[in-house]
C-alpha cells in the first residue's frame, strides 16, 4: 500500500493570476509581522486578521478565510512560520508539510502557495518539498473519513526556476513521503521479503541491477550475523543491493547502507511493552537509502550509487541467537553477541562488509540505532559519526542542503576498550556510556578504511512527543533528502576534476 501519487507542481511567476486552479491560496506569515503588502494588495479582509493579531504567525497557527476577488481562490489559508530568524530548512520544510496537512483536513488538495512573509524566491525547493512530503497520509488503513489528497500545488510569485529544480524537488518531496508510508507500514504489511519486493520493483522501472541474498546464500556468502538476527522469523532475513551507474566504474561508488529491520522486538533480549510499540519503524534507514536512489536514478546524476539493505525481523523464538553467541563474520572477525536488541549493528557490520565486496568507495550508513540518539538531539537531528573529514563536510553541506539536520559526535580511542569481547574480538550490549558514539565505532569496524559516516536516526525518523505540536507527528523520512543531495555534491565535486578516487 501506497499513497504517494504523482502531485502536479507549477510555477505562476510574478503576481496572483485572476484564476489559480486552486481551492485554496495558503499564504505565509511570520510570527511578529505585521500584515505585508503584498497580502493588503491581494486580500484586505485576509491582512486584516493578520495586523489585528488574530493570526499571529505562530509556527503551525492556521486559518482558513473565505478570499476576496483578488486572491484567484476561493479561500485563503494564513499560516504560521514563526520567528524569521528560526527559520531554517527543516523548519521550513516541516512548516509547509503541516500546512498541507491541514489543507487536506479541510478538504483542500488543490493547494497554491503565495511568496510572502519571510520566504525568498530561493526557497521554492524547500517549500515544494516540504509541501509534497504532506502528501503523506496516516489515515491509508483507517476506513473512515479521509482527508483531501494532494493532487496540484501551484508556486505563485517565486519567480522563473528552471523546470529541472522544480521537478528534483517535487521527487523529494515524493521520496520523504514514501520514505515516511514506508516506515509507518506496519509490520505485518511490510517484512523482509515486501522489502526486497520493493526493491524488486524499483530495480526493474529505474533499470539499476537488482542482487538480492537470502537463505543459504546468505550463509555461504557468511554473512551470520544479519543471518543470527533473523534467524527466529518466517519472513527470512536478506541482503538487498540496488546499483545505479551513472559514471565509469573505476570511479567513486556511493553506499547507502540503510539498517532495514521490520521489527525488533529485542530477540530473546526482549523490549518492555513500551520500548516495543514503534519497533515497526525500525527500517527507516532502509526507507531513506530506497526513496533517494529513486530520485538520483530518475535525476540521472553522474555518479555510482549503492543502495544496500539489510533486512530482518528481530524476533524471539525457535531459530532465534542466545545471548552469549559468538558468530565468525563475513569480513574474518569474530562478535559476541551479549545483547540480542543490539541487533542493529550486527546487520550492519555484514551489510557494510557486502557494500565494499560490491565495489563500494564511500559509505554512509542510515539507522535507527539507538535511544541514546534520541535523548541527545530527540527528533530534531540525525546523529553522525565519521572516519573522515572531507566525507563529513560533503554530508553536512548535504544536510543543510536538504533541509535535513546531522550533528556530528566525536571518535575517542578512550571507547575502543568498550566495544572489546573477552572471548572474540568484538562484542554488541550497552557498553555503559556514550551508547551513539560506541555503537557507531562497532560499525567503523567493518568499514575496511573507506571514508564513511555512519547516521543514527532513531530520534530523527519519528517524532512521537505529544509535546510537539508544530511539527509533523509520526514518521519524518529522516535522511532521504540528504542522501540525494550528497550524491549531488559528489557528483559535482568529482566532475569538477576534484577526483574523490585517488588514481
Ligand atoms: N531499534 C533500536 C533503537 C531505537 C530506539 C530506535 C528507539 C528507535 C527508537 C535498537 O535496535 C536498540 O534496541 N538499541 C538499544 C541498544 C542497546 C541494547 C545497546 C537501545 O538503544 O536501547
Ligand atoms: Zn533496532
Ligand atoms: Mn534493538
Amino acid at each position: 500500500m501506497t499513497s504517494a501519487g504523482e502531485v502536479e507542481v507549477t510555477l505562476t511567476a510574478a503576481g496572483t493570476p485572476a484564476k489559480l486552479d486552486a481551492d485554496v491560496l495558503a499564504v505565509p506569515v511570520a510570527s511578529g509581522s505585521t500584515a505585508d503588502q503584498d497580502l493588503l494588495a491581494l486580500d484586505p479582509v485576509a491582512a486584516a486578521f493578520v495586523s489585528s493579531a488574530e493570526h499571529r504567525g505562530r509556527l503551525h497557527e492556521t486559518l482558513l478565510l473565505p478570499a476576496g476577488d483578488g486572491a484567484g481562490a476561493p479561500r485563503i489559508l494564513l499560516y504560521g512560520l514563526g520567528a524569521d530568524s528560526d527559520l531554517d530548512g527543516s523548519r521550513l520544510r516541516f512548516a509547509h508539510q503541516e500546512m498541507v496537512r491541514v489543507a487536506r483536513e479541510y478538504g483542500h488538495g488543490r493547494i497554491a502557495v503565495l511568496r510572502a512573509g519571510p520566504l525568498r524566491e530561493a526557497d521554492l525547493g524547500a517549500v515544494i518539498e516540504g509541501c509534497v512530503a504532506g502528501l503523506w497520509d496516516r489515515r491509508a488503513r483507517s476506513t473512515g473519513p479521509q482527508p483531501a489528497a494532494l493532487t496540484r500545488l501551484v508556486l505563485v510569485g517565486f519567480g522563473d526556476a528552471p523546470e529541472s529544480v522544480v521537478d528534483v524537488s517535487r521527487r523529494l518531496g515524493e521520496a520523504t513521503a514514501r520514505a515516511r508510508e514506508w516506515q509507518n507500514a506496519p509490520a505485518n504489511e511490510l517484512g523482509p521479503g515486501r522489502l526486497e519486493s520493493i526493491a524488486h520493483e524499483l530495480a526493474g522501472r529505474l533499470g539499476l541491477e537488482f542482487e538480492s541474498l537470502e537463505g543459504t546464500a546468505l550463509g555461504t556468502a557468511g554473512f551470520s550475523l544479519l543471518a543470527a538476527v533473523g534467524g527466529a522469523s518466517d519472513d527470512g532475513p536478506r541482503l538487498i543491493r540496488l546499483q545505479y551507474r551513472g559514471a565509469d566504474t573505476g570511479t567513486a561508488n556511493l553506499a547507502l547502507v540503510g539498517k532495514g529491520i521490520t521489527f525488533d522486538s529485542g530477540g530473546l533480549t526482549l523490549k518492555s511493552r513500551d520500548g516495543m510499540v514503534k519497533m515497526r519503524g525500525d527500517m527507516g534507514g532502509a526507507a531513506a537509502v530506497l526513496a533517494a536512489i529513486q530520485v538520483v536514478a530518475e535525476s540521472r546524476l553522474p555518479i555510482n550509487v549503492m543502495a544496500v539493505i539489510a533486512a530482518a525481523e528481530n524476533l524471539p523464538g525457535r531459530g532465534a541467537q542466545r545471548p552469549g553467541d559468538v558468530w565468525k563474520t563475513a569480513s574474518g572477525k569474530t562478535v559476541e553477541v551479549l545483547n540480542t536488541d543490539a541487533e542493529g549493528r550486527l546487520v550492519l557490520a555484514d551489510a557494510i562488509t557486502y557494500a565494499i565486496r560490491s565495489g563500494a568507495t564511500h559509505v554512509v550508513d542510515l539507522a535507527t540505532l539507538t535511544g541514546d540518539a534520541r535523548a541527545a538531539l530527540g527528533h530534531a537531528a540525525s546523529a553522525a559519526v565519521s572516519n573522515d573529514d572531507r566525507l563529513w563536510t560533503q554530508v553536512a553541506a548535504a544536510g543543510v542542503a536538504a533541509g535535513d539536520r546531522v550533528w556530528r559526535l566525536p571518535i575517542y580511542p578512550d571507547f575502543r576498550a568498550l566495544i572489546q569481547s573477552q572471548s572474540a574480538d568484538l562484542k554488541n550490549e550497552f557498553y555503559g556510556e556514550a551508547g551513539v558514539i560506541t555503537a557507531a565505532m562497532f560499525i567503523g569496524e567493518f568499514v575496511e578504511g573507506r571514508p564513511w559516516v555512519h547516521l543514527d536516526i532513531a530520534g530523527s525518523h519519528w517524532n512521537e512527543n505529544p509535546g510537539h505540536r508544530d511539527i509533523p507527528h509520526g514518521p519524518l523520512g529522516a535522511g532521504t533528502r540528504l542522501c540525494y543531495r550528497l550524491a549531488e555534491l559528489m557528483a559535482a565535486r568529482s566532475n569538477g576534476g576534484d577526483a574523490l578516487v585517488p588514481s
